[in-house]
């Protein structure tokens, strides 16, 4: 069956942005231990997005992040308000991954539409987006601040078909979250899974058009 790809929808954290990047920048004031931190940072950050779902008790992203922020620090020992302030402003300054501009160009430049769909919250999403430069490459930013219910729930992914006026059968959705790849393509959009650090299956229903493990393997998948 031959794909008819209108629109690329592309995850926001991990996926554009780089979320170890605040805690590499940093990396030498936390230590050896910065990828562990980070990684219970982001962790945690994700679960009480799906928690908070779940109990019908939703906060924005940038709340979501200080809460899992201090769950990280007081994990690895770490008390330094200034720090931890330093941390999270990072988030408004996230760099993009290196090839982001330049695949947004590629499938811009080939007709399509280019959006994100993210569980981060619109001042976030939109400091980031300017900060990164991505901006100018993008058609939509969307953020579930709007219904208060993160990913993976339906109506997150029913969001671009609203907003955007696009049938899932014409959207090719990207995420390096494995989880979020899953509930994509469960919903019903193609998805491009980006595998960046070589993690094994998850074992959750829906299957992918493709698997990658850099940005530019989307623009190459749909050859533009
Ligand atoms: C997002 C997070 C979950 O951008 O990565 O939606």
């Amino acid at each position: 069956m031959t794909l008819d790809i209108r629109a690329c929808v592309f995850d926001a954290y991990g996926t554009l942005f780089d979320v170890n990047g605040p805690a590499r920048r940093f990396a030498d004031e936390i230590g050896d231990k910065w990828p562990a931190f980070s990684q219970t940072w982001r962790d945690k950050q994700l679960n009480y997005t799906w928690l908070r779902s779940l109990m019908g008790a939703y906060k924005d992203f940038r709340e979501v992040t200080a809460d899992a922020l201090d769950f990280a620090m007081e994990a690895n020992g770490m008390k330094d308000a200034d720090l931890r302030s330093r941390l999270l402003d990072l988030y408004n300054n996230i760099d993009a991954y290196p090839d982001a501009v330049d695949t947004l160009q590629r499938l811009k430049a080939s007709g399509r539409a280019t959006a994100i769909l993210s569980n981060g919250c619109t001042p976030m999403l939109s400091s980031g987006v300017q900060a990164s430069g991505l901006g100018p490459h993008l058609d939509h930013v969307i953020s579930v601040d709007a219904i208060k219910v993160n990913k993976p729930h339906n109506s997150v992914y029913e969001m671009v078909r609203e907003q955007m006026d696009v049938k899932p059968d014409n959207v090719l959705f990207v995420s390096s979250n494995g989880w979020d790849a899953h509930a994509a393509a469960h919903f019903g959009f193609n998805v491009i899974w980006l595998n960046r650090t070589g993690q094994p299956d998850e074992r959750l229903p829906g299957s992918f058009a493709a698997r990658g493990e850099q940005l530019a393997d989307v623009a190459d998948f749909l050859k533009c």
